[in-house]
């Protein structure tokens, strides 16, 4: 992986995706450890971040790397028209990796056919998020004790939501029974359907969240991507589509887990908070270590 860009989830394969996970166990147990002394880690964010841009910025510094980047991108010379590929260029010169979200799908793949050093995808429009992808699996892992034979319900927005796409292709390897429950105007693109039937797997449709939850192993839940609508009446209309409460999880199987890669807006009641379901709040700890793994990795520390 050395050296590598992460680009879509597919860009590591199955083993390098578990090498990756086994090495997230071994910083959860021992986060600090100063092998990236001397490196510079690059955080462009040219969209919003809290979780994705705090937890690469606290694994690099848990490793020892120093960080320099922007988390808004007006405050850089974007505002006075410079292009992605020279900023790209640019950042090259300064830094050993650069771990950049952006609003275009596609930009991240641009970036590192242009860059010098490994770009780390931190999202890229509704595209895709490949990290997230990675500590989603390490979370499963984590509660479930294996990723195999699952029943996974993803819930919400799965046109928009990048998370829901790389997630479907990554346990597209692990004879997963997908659940996928959205209003008929978010269902999942078919080319990332295609994933999931090109692997002759299961999968069952509803829009009704209560009738998935008997069913799954785990339940991970979205946000509906305001940002994506270009008609905010079409918004206003699927916004409140899918609503997890704790009377709904009444006859879950007892090892479900709810998940969500955060931020929620009101798709979780915080009545679900306290219940030994919730691991959300975990699940975006977990992105720490999962980072660390990712970092040490592509810069050939581990
Ligand atoms: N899960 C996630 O990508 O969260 P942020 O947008 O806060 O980084």
């Amino acid at each position: 992986m050395k050296n590598k860009s992460l680009v879509s989830i597919n860009d590591f394969t199955k083993e390098e995706q578990c090498r990756i996970l086994d090495l997230a166990e071994e910083f959860e147990k021992q986060p600090r450890q100063k092998i990236l002394d001397g490196y510079v880690v690059a955080t462009l964010f040219f969209e919003p971040s809290t979780r994705t841009r705090l937890s690469f910025e606290s694994a690099a510094n848990r490793l020892g790397a120093k960080v320099v980047g922007f988390s808004d991108a007006s405050s850089s010379s974007v505002q006075k028209g410079e292009t992605l590929k020279d900023t790209i260029l640019m950042v090259g010169g300064y830094a050993d990796v650069i771990v950049m979200r952006h609003p275009r799908e596609g930009a991240a793949r641009y970036a590192s056919e242009v860059s010098k050093v490994p770009i780390i995808n931190a999202g890229d429009g509704a595209n895709q998020h490949p990290t997230q992808c990675l500590l989603d699996l390490f979370s499963i892992r984590k509660t479930q004790g294996t990723l195999d034979n699952l029943n996974v319900a993803f819930v919400g927005d799965l046109k928009y939501g990048r998370t829901v796409h790389s997630l479907t292709m990554a346990l597209s390897q692990y004879n997963t029974t997908f659940h996928l429950v959205s209003p008929e105007s978010l269902k999942l693109p078919s080319a990332v359907k295609r994933h999931i039937k090109d692997n002759n797997l299961e999968y069952h449709q509803y829009t009704e969240l209560a009738e998935a939850i008997p069913h799954v192993d785990i339940l991970y839940m979205t946000r509906v991507q305001r940002e994506r609508f270009s008609d905010p009446i079409e918004y206003e209309k699927v916004k409140d589509s899918c609503i997890l409460s704790k009377s709904l999880m009444a006859n879950c199987k007892p090892n479900m887990k709810v998940l969500h890669p955060l931020p929620r807006v009101n798709e979780i009641n915080v009545d679900v908070d306290d219940t030994p379901q919730a691991y959300y709040f975990q699940q975006a700890q977990n992105g720490v270590y999962v980072r660390q793994a990712i970092l040490a990795s592509i810069l050939g520390a581990k």
